[in-house]
């Protein structure tokens, strides 16, 4: 029996035998054990997502590593596990439609100034506010990956001009695509949304400080779903505070959950999200996720494995 070692941040067994009912559909024989029981000790592949490291990295006949989500830095976090052993990712269109419903929202939202509406309906008052030109919005988005590719076509449809910001060149039909730092700097200045679809390494780390924020426009909005670490809290919230920041709009936080003690909560120009803007779907990601199993049992190297020295 090929156990797989199983381990999820809101782990219980109910989740668990999800994801081993939906695995067996495409691989009958796989069995998932909690990471911490002692049959974990002969897993060959574990399925993770923000596991505790130190107990992954004594489980010494793990042959590879599958992320329940499509980012991986909470595998390669600290420099843990064995730079030997395969990463592999999710990659599912469902969770990249999904983003970019989130992120559709969001932007909606800030263009059509939902939360003004709102408050003038708290206290009764029926009256048009500003409007904001569509066709005038610059649009950047951070990261063309699997996500942000979808993201930005998606939000080109709308009628938005967007562009797009990557470490190798791209090339997406409609959507201006740049790469390097100076680009990155441009980028910062000329728009008046910035979503942030980056995934997490030593390059991407911190990018959105007081630096970044003071060279966007005056009332830009900012969004963030790739992951918390790529953002100085304290200088988006000075920024919000001033109102250089019109407003942000989060899913991901520094630390998660986020602290009660945070200040983020309190602004009222920060909307928060607990990072759900796009889940891992068992039902869509199943197939995928069986197949890498089964390439680990046959020592064969699965679809969607990172490329360790990029970090993502
Ligand atoms: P991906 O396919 O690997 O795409 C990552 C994109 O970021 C690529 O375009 C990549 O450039 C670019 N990039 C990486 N490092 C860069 C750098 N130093 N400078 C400029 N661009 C850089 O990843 P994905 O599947 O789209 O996911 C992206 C991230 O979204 C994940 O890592 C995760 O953090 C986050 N996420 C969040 C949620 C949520 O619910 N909040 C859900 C899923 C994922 P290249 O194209 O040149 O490689
Ligand atoms: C979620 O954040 C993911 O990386 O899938």
């Amino acid at each position: 029996m090929p156990f797989v070692a199983f381990y999820s941040e809101h782990s219980d067994l109910e989740l668990q035998n999800e994801w081993e009912d939906r695995l067996r559909v495409h691989h009958p024989l796989v069995k998932l054990v909690p990471l911490f029981s002692d049959q974990a000790e002969n897993a060959i592949t574990a399925l993770l997502w923000k596991a505790p490291l130190k107990r992954v990295k004594k489980l010494n006949n793990l042959r590879g590593l599958i992320s329940l989500g499509q980012g991986v830095d909470h595998i390669l976090k600290d420099n843990i596990i064995d730079n030997k052993i395969p990463v592999v990712r999710i990659v599912d269109p469902f969770m990249s439609k999904s983003m970019s419903h989130w992120v559709i929202l969001s932007v909606l939202n800030f263009i059509r100034d939902t939360f003004g509406y709102y408050n003038q309906q708290k206290n009764k008052i029926y009256k048009s506010r500003k409007e904001i030109n569509f066709t005038t919005i610059k649009i950047a988005v951070y990261g063309i990956g699997a996500i942000g590719s979808i993201v930005s076509k998606d939000l080109k449809q709308l009628g938005f001009k967007v562009y797009g910001w990557s470490r190798t060149q791209k090339k997406i039909s409609g959507i201006n695509c740049f790469i390097g730092k100076n680009k990155f700097k441009y980028l910062l200045k000329s728009c008046d949304i910035h979503i942030c679809l980056l995934p997490l390494t030593i390059e991407t780390n911190n990018i959105f400080n007081n630096f970044s924020f003071k060279m966007m426009k005056h009332g830009s909005c900012f969004i963030n779903a790739g992951r918390g670490e790529q953002v100085d809290e304290e200088h988006l919230i000075e920024n919000c505070k001033s109102g250089h920041i019109s407003s942000a709009i989060l899913d991901v936080y520094r630390k998660e959950p986020l602290p009660k003690m945070s200040e983020l909560w309190h602004q009222e120009n920060i909307m928060i999200w607990p990072h759900v803007a796009a889940e891992t779907n068992p039902e869509t990601a199943a197939k995928q996720i069986a197949n890498a199993i089964k390439c680990i049992e046959n020592g064969k190297l699965p679809p969607n494995t990172i490329e360790r020295k990029l970090g993502y």
